[in-house]
C-alpha cells in the first residue's frame, strides 16, 4: 500500500531493474542470533515481488511473506512457485501495520525498502512506522533480529545521480523517509535492542542498470525508483529535456559520472540491524 505509487503497475516492471543487495548483511544480522540461520523463519515484510525471499530461501529454515499490494505479491509467489505454500513458504496479503502472523511466531524480520511508503504524520511524526515497528516486535521471538533496508537523509540527498533533476520530488521523499535516528529510537521504544549500522558502499538498488543516463527517459526504468513517482509533470518533462539535451552533445555520460561521485563515498542504502530485547 502506498498513497504515492502505483504498485499495481511498477510491480510490473520491478525486476527489469531492482535487484536484491547487501544480502551478505541480512544474513550476517541474523546468523548473530542464538538460532542457526538454516532453522530460522525469517518474515519478509513489504515483500514486493520477493526478490529478498527467493535470495535468501537456500540460507534460511523457513520464510513468510507479506505485502498489500496483490500485485507484487502475485509476482513474488510466482518467483517463489516451487516453495510456496509448502512448510517452508507461506504468502499472504496484509498491511505491516497489523501484520497477519502470529505473536512470537518467527526468528527474524526483514523490512527492506518499505517504511517510506507510510504516510508521515502532519506535524512529521512517523505514527505508522512506530505502529509497524510494534507490530515487528510481536511477531518476533525474543532474542530473534530486525534488520530494516532504509537510507539516510544524505543517502537521499546524494545517493543517486539522477536526483538533482527532480529536485522536489527528491525532497518529497526525504520528507517521507524517517531520519535513522529517529528511526532508532522509535525502534528502542518499540523494545528493540543493539542497533547496528551497516552500508553497503559498492551497491546500487538498480544494479547493472543504474548508471544507465538514459534510462529516466524510459516509464519502465523510473519504476525502479519511487523517487520518480513523485516527480510532477512539469518537474518529469524538464528533467528528461536535461538528459536529452546532455544527450545530443555527447556530455550525458560524464554527466552521470560527475553526478554519482558522492554516491560511490556514502553508499545508497544503510541496514539497520536490531535485537528483540
Ligand atoms: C519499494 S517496494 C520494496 C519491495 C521489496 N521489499 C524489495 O526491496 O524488493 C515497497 C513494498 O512495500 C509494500 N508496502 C507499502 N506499504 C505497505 C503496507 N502498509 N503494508 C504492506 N505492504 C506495504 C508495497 O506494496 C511494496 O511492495
Amino acid at each position: 500500500m502506498s498513497d504515492y505509487e502505483d504498485y499495481g503497475r511498477t510491480a510490473q516492471n520491478y525486476d527489469r531493474t531492482r535487484v536484491p543487495i547487501g544480502l551478505e548483511i541480512v544474513t550476517g544480522s541474523l546468523s548473530a542470533a542464538r538460532w542457526p540461520l538454516s532453522g530460522q523463519t525469517v518474515l519478509d515484510a513489504g515483500c514486493g515481488t520477493g526478490s529478498y525471499s527467493r535470495a535468501l530461501l537456500g540460507d534460511v529454515g523457513a520464510l513468510v511473506l507479506v505485502d498489500a499490494n496483490r500485485q507484487a505479491l502475485g509476482r513474488a509467489r510466482e518467483k517463489l512457485r516451487d516453495a510456496v505454500n509448502t512448510s517452508r513458504v507461506i504468502a499472504a496479503a496484509g498491511d505491516l501495520r497489523a501484520l497477519p502472523v502470529a505473536t512470537a511466531s518467527v526468528h527474524a524480520v526483514m523490512v527492506n525498502q518499505a517504511l517510506h511508503h507510510l504516510p508521515p504524520d502532519q506535524d512529521g511524526a512517523f505514527g505508522a512506522v512506530e505502529q509497524v515497528l510494534r507490530e515487528c516486535r510481536r511477531v518476533l521471538r525474543t532474542g530473534g533480529t530486525l534488520v530494516i533496508q532504509h537510507c539516510s537523509q544524505e543517502q537521499l540527498r546524494h545517493g543517486g545521480w539522477y536526483l538533482d533533476l527532480i529536485p522536489d520530488a527528491a525532497a518529497e521523499i526525504r520528507r517521507r523517509y524517517v531520519p535513522l535516528d529517529q528511526l532508532v529510537e522509535l525502534a528502542t521504544s518499540a523494545g528493540f535492542e543493539d542497533p547496528r549500522r551497516f552500508v553497503p558502499l559498492d551497491a546500487v538498488v538498480q544494479g547493472d542498470s543504474y548508471l544507465n543516463g538514459r534510462g529516466p527517459l524510459s516509464s519502465w526504468w523510473r519504476d525502479g525508483d519511487s523517487t520518480w513517482s513523485l516527480a510532477s509533470a512539469t518537474e518529469l518533462d524538464a528533467a528528461l529535456a536535461r538528459i536529452r539535451e546532455l544527450d545530443t552533445r555527447g556530455e550525458l555520460n560524464a554527466f552521470v559520472e560527475d553526478r554519482d561521485a558522492p554516491r560511490r563515498r556514502i553508499g545508497q542504502v544503510t541496514f539497520v540491524a536490531l535485537t528483540a530485547g
